[in-house]
């Protein structure tokens, strides 16, 4: 083996419609970082501003920093998990690409975690020293109470699970890896909750700063993500997240459609037969247009694809349905539990539902590559 001059330290920033923090972010970890090799790696979904190129540039004449460009895809922990899995050092930062975490911590993160005996440095917001600026109550609020539905439900213990700013040696990383949920914001309690032994840990508080350029990425979808990431962390994975969130979906959907059947019947005066027609429309609508937003956000479909996924979308659940009558009523005949037949067709329309829609409604889509 040769002198070892590979990256000791590979700083992991995802991004999205940064452009205009790039250069900032680079001379800022550069003038902290001195006594180490250390690395930046962007990983970059396409931003419409340019980000990637933006970056490449500077990586033509820096080999200290490099790009990866996702195509066809969003998320910020998946983004943060292909960087980290792309390196080679022995410890990996992730840090966010706005300026919003104070990089100067990242020197204090490697000391802590080349000389002492932690796997994981985590930069707190919730500690003695640490704080999140100007806030608004309601924010500050929803951030607490995130915290704390994850100390209870999932027994971690980090002051601040929430934190997207830490370091951990890549050999504790890679033993979480394979079960890793990968969705949603929150890739540092994705980690802690999927290690095969609580990580050793060590919290440094930092102020959470004001973001330097462009906006925040975070909107409503990301608390239905959170959800999500919870369940999934608490039911082992047995049961893909997209499915429970189709599941809750459908069931608020059958709300959606008695409302409208008691008030096309109610209201309208229609035949039971036309308001069932009304609620069967409405309650696919409902269920089309919130997994559009929510269980399917990555492939979301808009403009012509929107109505043509609705198309595909009734007439796929309409063979969902035939077969769900036709399930009940087999069963019916043969045992007779009226609640059974009924829960049992049930069953079968919504595991089509789930499988045939995500097959021909909302494919995984293939980065097109031009060679
Ligand atoms: N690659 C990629 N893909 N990057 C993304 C995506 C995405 O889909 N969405 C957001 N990012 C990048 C942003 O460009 C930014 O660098 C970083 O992830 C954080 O996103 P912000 O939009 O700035 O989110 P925030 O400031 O509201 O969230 C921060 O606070 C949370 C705690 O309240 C982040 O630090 C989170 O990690 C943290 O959990
Ligand atoms: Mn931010």
């Amino acid at each position: 083996m040769g002198v070892s001059r590979g990256a000791q330290l590979s700083v992991i920033v995802p991004t999205f419609n940064e452009v205009d923090n790039v250069e900032e972010i680079i001379e800022r970890v550069r003038r902290v970082l001195h006594e180490i090799r250390w690395e930046i790696i962007f990983v970059d979904d396409d931003s419409p501003d340019g980000t990637a190129d933006k970056v490449k540039s500077i990586a033509m004449l820096d080999p200290q920093i490099r790009c990866i460009k996702r195509i066809g895809r969003r998320g910020l922990s998946s983004a943060c998990i292909e960087g980290m899995m792309s390196s080679s050092a022995d410890y990996l930062a992730v840090m966010d690409g706005d300026l919003q975490h104070d990089e100067s911590l990242l020197s204090t993160m490697i000391d802590i975690i080349s000389k002492e005996d932690v796997e994981l440095v985590v930069g707190t917001r919730y500690m003695e020293g640490g704080g999140v600026g100007d806030w608004d109550k309601k924010r500050q609020m929803s951030s607490r109470w995130a915290t704390q539905l994850s100390q209870k439900l999932l027994g971690v213990s980090l002051k601040d699970p929430m934190s997207g700013f830490f370091m951990i040696k890549r050999h504790a990383f890679e033993s979480c890896v394979g079960n890793l949920s990968s969705m949603g914001f929150k890739i540092l309690l994705d980690i802690v909750a999927s290690a095969p032994k609580p990580l050793v840990f060590k919290e440094v508080a930092f102020q959470f700063r004001e973001r330097h350029a462009g906006e925040s990425k975070l909107d409503q979808r990301v608390i239905w993500d959170y959800f999500l990431l919870l369940i999934d962390k608490k039911l082992g994975s047995h049961i893909p997240a997209s499915l429970i969130s189709f599941g809750i979906i459908g069931s608020i959907g059958v709300l959606v459609h008695l409302s409208i059947l008691g008030f096309c019947l109610n209201v309208f005066s229609l035949l039971f037969t036309s308001a069932q027609i009304c609620a069967v429309l409405g309650a696919m609508f409902f269920n089309f247009y919130l997994n559009n937003l929510l269980t399917y956000r990555d492939q979301k479909l808009s403009g012509f694809d929107f109505y043509l996924g609705l198309i595909k979308f009734v007439l796929t659940c309409s063979v969902g349905a035939v077969a769900n009558v036709g399930v009940a009523s087999f069963i019916y005949k043969g045992y007779g539990y009226w609640v059974f037949s009924g829960m049992a067709g049930i069953l079968v329309g919504v595991v089509w539902n789930y499988v045939a829609t995500s097959l021909v409604v909302w494919p995984k889509k293939r980065p097109k590559i031009n060679a």
